[in-house]
């Protein structure tokens, strides 16, 4: 297993953002912070270009690696695609999956992400699937009726023992990149949910050990009070994961929060 509950889980999502030389300079001062920072797990995810790079800078660091998006082939004619032999060759560990920007923009839906998922495990990667409602599905009282079904189909057809090396991000899409952030009660509430769910379809054991993500202008002002609530595990930052110093302070609050709870 590359990663554990006993920790926050701290991914800094650098989207579209970054040259080679910016993000190479970005996990050198990323991984110093992060020798100071062991009770926290860090993981950086650039862009595909970046991704070698960043990875060969990062061996022997603390600091781990993932990719945005693959695709569920293993090879072939699929232009612009990268799939998980390609990830795993570079030294990524992680993969994001069904990020709302993937589902809004460029036609992601459940079952693409459950394919993904399937392919990123059968090849050893951790997929971060990532799930949350938009602004007029919450006024309409229809976040868990969302969440739900974004879980159930994108985790379709996987045994318990599969579900469990997934890790799964709540991002509420009104709160990504807006500065508007899920209160902790209203975080809490569906991560509780995501919990409970799991836990009915999946087993006991499978929920008590899956980490849950929170995601959607986390920023060191606000990463305390998150990771604080109890099924909260840490955090998938976007915006405020592109300078180190920022990063590190995310996680230094998330290690307090851990450490109080
Ligand atoms: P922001 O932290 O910029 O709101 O982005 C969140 C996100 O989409 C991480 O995947």
């Amino acid at each position: 297993m590359n990663f554990t509950h006993e920790k926050p889980f701290i991914a800094g999502n650098w989207k579209m953002f970054k040259t080679v030389p910016e993000a190479v300079e970005m996990v050198q001062k990323l991984h110093e912070a992060s020798l100071g920072l062991e009770k926290a797990q860090f993981v950086v995810v650039p862009p595909f270009t970046a991704l070698y790079e960043v990875s060969r800078a990062l061996q022997g660091s603390p600091v781990q690696v993932g990719a945005q998006n693959m695709y569920w082939e293993e090879q072939g004619a699929f232009t612009g695609e990268v799939s998980a032999p390609m990830l795993k060759d570079i030294g990524c560990i992680y993969v994001v999956i069904g990020h709302s920007e993937r589902r809004q923009y460029f036609g992601e839906t459940n079952e693409t992400v459950n394919n993904k998922i399937k392919a990123a495990l059968n090849h050893g990667l951790v997929p971060i699937m990532c799930i949350g409602e938009s602004l007029e599905e919450r006024e309409n009282g229809n976040t868990i009726t969302k969440v739900q079904s974004q879980i159930i189909e994108g985790l379709k057809g996987l045994e318990a023992e599969k579900v469990r090396q997934i890790i799964i991000a709540y991002e509420p899409i009104w709160a990504i990149g807006t500065g508007l952030t899920a209160t902790p009660d209203q975080a809490q509430e569906v991560h509780r949910f995501i919990r409970s769910n799991l836990a009915e379809k999946h087993g006991n054991d499978v929920a008590s050990c899956a980490i849950i993500l929170y995601g959607g202008s986390v920023k060191p002002e606000n990463s305390y009070s998150l990771l604080k609530e109890k099924d909260i595990n840490g955090a998938l930052v976007g915006g405020a994961s592109l300078k180190a110093e920022s990063f590190a302070e995310i996680a230094k609050k998330a290690i307090k929060a851990y450490e109080e709870k």
